[in-house]
């Protein structure tokens, strides 16, 4: 092939420029530990203004802290995303501080794991007005800011749970299952406003979600990951920087597996 050839058909391609969020706002929900402060520091990083949401002000206010180290403009906000009116207001909030949202992370979550016959109504209640109400709630208060500015990125942290179910965890897999209806009509109604909308389904990462799995347990799911070792936060961070970023522009609607190759 002719160095000719070549370049036509792999025109110079501006690699450094694709994962850069200079001048975007990202709003993270969960962003106080575990994969949402990891998603944080890596919009962070990567030039983007963050408002960190969280449960717990303590927790909202030191990952913003640490944005605010990057030399990135960040705000707290305590809220329970479970809780519509307490969303409104943070998304209004956030909309007077930032003047703009570009892209949305939907991370918060819980588990309350258990066998179906023994599952309580407030458990059932407590992960799916959460995991789904949650992604819900603060996509419906920012998109239509990004409506308007026809622009705008959805994350939704599903699981793979939510693709292959789980025994004693029934509501976390409706959850996240439902996480993933629920990308695929919303990539669907604002496709033609310039928003897209993805989901990431991470497999076993390493937090304080996870951290209670007894060393038998985590040495079964461990000889089930092809790649040989359980995810890190940052695992999960890259790819939801890869969909934030103008290098996923013609992704929508999509599930991306973080796992090691745990299902495939
Ligand atoms: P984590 O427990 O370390 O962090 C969860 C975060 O969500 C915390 O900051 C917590 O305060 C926040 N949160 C929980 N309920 C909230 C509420 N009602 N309102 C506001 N914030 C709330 O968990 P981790 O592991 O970082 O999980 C993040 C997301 O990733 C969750 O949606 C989880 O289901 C999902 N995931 C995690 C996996 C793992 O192996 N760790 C695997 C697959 C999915």
């Amino acid at each position: 092939m002719t160095a000719e050839i070549d370049k036509h058909r792999f025109p110079p391609f501006p690699c450094r420029m694709t994962l850069d969020l200079t001048g975007k706002v990202a709003v993270i929900t969960g962003a106080g530990r575990g994969i949402g402060r990891a998603v944080a520091l890596a919009f962070a990083r990567a030039g983007a203004d963050v408002a960190c949401v969280s449960r717990t002000e303590t927790n909202a206010k030191q990952i913003a802290e640490e944005v605010g180290v990057l030399g990135r403009k960040s705000q707290a906000y305590a809220v329970d995303v479970a809780k519509a009116a307490e969303v409104d207001a943070a998304a209004e909030k956030i909309l007077a501080d930032f003047g703009r949202v570009d892209v949305l992370v939907n991370n918060a979550g819980i588990n309350r794991d258990g066998l179906l016959m023994r599952m309580s109504e407030t458990d059932w209640e407590a992960v799916l007005t959460t995991n789904l109400g949650g992604a819900f709630h603060f996509t419906r208060a920012l998109s239509r800011g990004m409506i308007r500015q026809r622009a705008g990125r959805i994350i939704n942290i599903t699981s793979i749970i939510g693709l292959i179910g789980n025994a004693g965890q029934a509501n976390y897999a409706a959850s996240k299952a439902g996480l993933i209806g629920f990308t695929k009509s919303v990539a669907r109604e604002f496709a033609s406003r310039g928003i897209t909308c993805n989901a990431i389904a991470p497999g076993f990462i390493e937090t304080d979600m996870t951290s209670a799995i007894n060393t038998d347990l985590r040495q079964k799911l461990l000889e089930k990951i092809p790649l040989g070792r359980f995810g890190q936060p940052d695992d999960v961070a890259r790819c939801a920087l890869f969909l934030a970023s103008p290098a996923a522009d013609y992704i929508t609607g999509q599930v991306l597996t973080v796992d090691g190759g745990m299902v495939m």
